[in-house]
Formats: structure tokens, sequence, C-alpha cells
């Protein structure tokens, strides 16, 4: 099971608004936590499973007007942590893992609402071009041939695990000067 549907809301902490707060955790976590609700017991019945959350690098690291998704997205990984120790005692043959895309080209970055309700012009291979060290925005397929790997038994000593897919934005700056 893929809990993969998610949203952005770029806004600085102090100015979210409760409402937008809970849109964003309604989605990206109560929407995580109750597609495992769902998923362990049908997983149970056909004796184990693997379930694969789409968390993010916001999820590892803070990143300022995304505070609220930070806190979804770091919320989705200990609770992915929870879930694996609890399938883990119950020896119920289900893995629990999150995967952590950085900047990746899916129209999420076209529909970014503001707190103002305008959408923010953010194009993601510019964004990754100076932040990322790779030098390139993702694609999808990026994370698609992760979340294959943690859906195959390629995967099947890994649980409680965090895959990172990010061209490098968690591993370090990229050089400023000629190594050369
Ligand atoms: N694109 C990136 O750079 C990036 C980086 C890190 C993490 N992510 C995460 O990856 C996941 C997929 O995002 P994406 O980049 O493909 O963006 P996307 O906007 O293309 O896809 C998000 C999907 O979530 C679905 N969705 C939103 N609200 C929903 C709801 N209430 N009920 C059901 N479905 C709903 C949308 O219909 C859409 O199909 C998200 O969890 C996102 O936070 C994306």
């Amino acid at each position: 099971m893929v809990a993969n549907a998610g949203i952005g809301i770029l806004c600085k902490a102090v100015e979210v608004s409760l409402t937008d707060w809970r849109r964003q955790t309604a989605i990206n976590l109560d929407g995580v936590f109750l597609s495992v609700k769902y998923a362990v017991p049908a997983m149970r019945r056909s004796r184990g499973g693997s379930i694969i959350i789409t968390s993010s690098v916001a999820g590892l690291r803070g990143s300022a007007g995304l505070a609220g998704y930070c806190a979804t997205k770091g919320g989705v990984r200990l609770f992915a942590k929870a879930v694996a120790m609890e399938c883990a005692a119950e020896g119920d043959g289900i893995r629990v893992n999150t995967v952590h895309p950085g900047i990746i080209d899916t129209p999420i970055w076209t529909k970014l609402p503001t707190s103002a309700g305008s959408n923010a012009p953010i194009d993601p291979n510019e964004l990754a071009r100076a932040g990322v060290p790779l030098g390139r925005a993702g694609q999808a397929q990026d994370i698609a041939n992760g979340v294959l790997f943690l859906a195959s038994d390629a995967s099947s000593y890994m649980t409680g695990a965090e895959l990172v897919i990010d061209g490098g934005m968690t591993g370090g700056a990229r050089s400023r000067w000629s190594l050369k």
C-alpha cells in the first residue's frame, strides 16, 4: 500500500491560518493514518505486505515557509517507524518504510497555495539547479523506482527505514570552489 497523496502550503509559520494548517494536516497526516489503519488489517488477513509512505526531505530537515508541511512530513516519518515496530512485534510480515523525495518535477510545484490563496510561481528545475548537488530536479520515475524496490522482496530486510531520493540535497553542500 502506498500512501502518496499530499499537498503543500507555502506560508510563514506565524502567518498560517488554523484552517490551512488543519487542511494540510488532514491530507498529509490524517490521510496516511487512515490508509495505514485500514491497510494493516487487510494485509494481516493475507499474511503480510509492504506499506510505503511518501514523506519528503522536508520530513528530515526544516524548510522556511513550509513549517506546516514539515510538521506533517516529519510526523509521517515517525508514525511509519512506530507502525513498523508494532508490525515487527506482531510478526505479521508487514514492512513499513518511508520515501523522502527532494525536488521532483511534478504538478505540486504549480499549485502550492499561499495563505493569500494565490499560486506560488515556483519552477522546480530552476530551484534544483541552484540547490541540488546533482544540479537537476528529479522525475516521478526516480521516486517510482524507489517505491517499487520497497514494494518488492528485494527490500525484505528493510522496515522502519527511510529511502532518500533527493539528488544529494541532504548529503551536504555542493562545493562552491574549484577542487581541480
Ligand atoms: N514533487 C516534489 O518535489 C515532492 C517532494 C517531496 C515530497 N513530495 C510528496 O510526494 C507526494 C506526491 O506529490 P506529487 O509531487 O506527485 O504532487 P501532485 O500534486 O502531482 O500529486 C499529489 C496527489 O495527491 C492527490 N491528493 C491531494 N489531496 C487529496 C485528497 N484530499 N484526497 C485524495 N488525493 C489527494 C492529488 O489528487 C494528486 O494526485 C506528496 O505526498 C508530496 O508531498 C513531493
